[in-house]
């Protein structure tokens, strides 16, 4: 996977992917970052970007052509079409389905936005997605571009070393994560759950089901419209869900 940055901030990017485990993908050669800054573009006395927006109103926008020159500067040595994804909390929410449809990719190619946006002919030109990490506002599109380089890079074969993990973790199958525990067995008087001891292999799996489940329907039931549960597993969260209603009105009487 390569990944192509074009950002006012490149040092930004390069000092966080290039640490743990997107840096170790990086040495050795699953990943490659390339950060292009969008001011070496800006062919001006002082290299300025932004510039008023017409109308009137609040802030400063980047102009149009030094990002279109920054861009081109990436499409031209790349000689085929790549998605260029512009970050913004008017795209598309991202999500693992997302990161992994992303991840087949050979390039991709992130726009960082600063001040109040970018003159939208540019983006009109160029942009082929635009996502939003959720419903908040940044100051800059440089964090959200490190949380889908981060998500992706991590379902890059060989990026995360152990082959298994991504399909066993929270979201793969639309079910949260089971607890985990490490030694000591019993830590300020908690004990590791009993089962996890017994050497077991089928009762520790069919554990480790039954909590996934469990945390799911009592933190995202949402997500359990696209489970893929077995017959009996429909009815343990049937079985679940009547227990927290139970619980909760319980509550409402105390
Ligand atoms: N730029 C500013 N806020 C953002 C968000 N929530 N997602 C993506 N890009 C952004």
């Amino acid at each position: 996977m390569n990944f192509h940055v074009l950002t006012l901030f490149p040092e930004m990017i390069g000092s966080v992917m290039r640490e743990s485990i997107t840096g170790r993908g990086i040495q050795e050669g699953l990943l490659t970052l390339d950060t292009v800054n969008i001011r070496d573009f800006a062919f001006n006395k002082h290299q300025k970007v932004d510039d008023y927006p017409y109308g009137g109103g609040a802030g400063m926008l980047m102009q149009a052509e030094p990002v279109f020159l920054a861009w081109k500067s990436i499409a031209e040595k790349l000689g085929h079409p790549v998605r260029t994804i512009y970050l913004s909390p008017q795209g598309e929410t991202f999500s693992q389905s997302m990161a992994k449809e992303l991840a087949k990719e050979e390039d991709l190619i992130f726009l960082c936005g600063h001040y109040e946006g970018i003159d939208e002919r540019v983006l009109e030109e160029i942009v082929t997605d635009q996502v939003s990490i959720g419903d908040y506002v940044l100051t800059g599109g440089e964090l959200p571009a490190m949380v889908m380089m981060d998500t992706i890079s991590r379902l890059v074969p060989g990026v995360l070393g152990n082959e298994d993990s991504p399909e066993t973790e929270s979201f793969s199958e639309s079910l949260l994560e089971y607890p985990q525990y490490s030694r000591p067995a019993v830590w300020h008087d908690r004990p590791v759950p009993e089962v996890l001891l017994s050497g077991h292999h089928a009762n520790v799996d069919l554990w480790r089901r039954q909590q996934s489940i469990e945390r799911t329907v009592r933190k995202r039931p949402d997500l359990l419209k696209n489970a893929d549960l077995t017959g009996k597993e429909w009815e343990y969260v049937r079985k679940l869900k009547k227990e927290l209603k139970e619980e909760e009105t319980q509550h409402e009487n105390i």
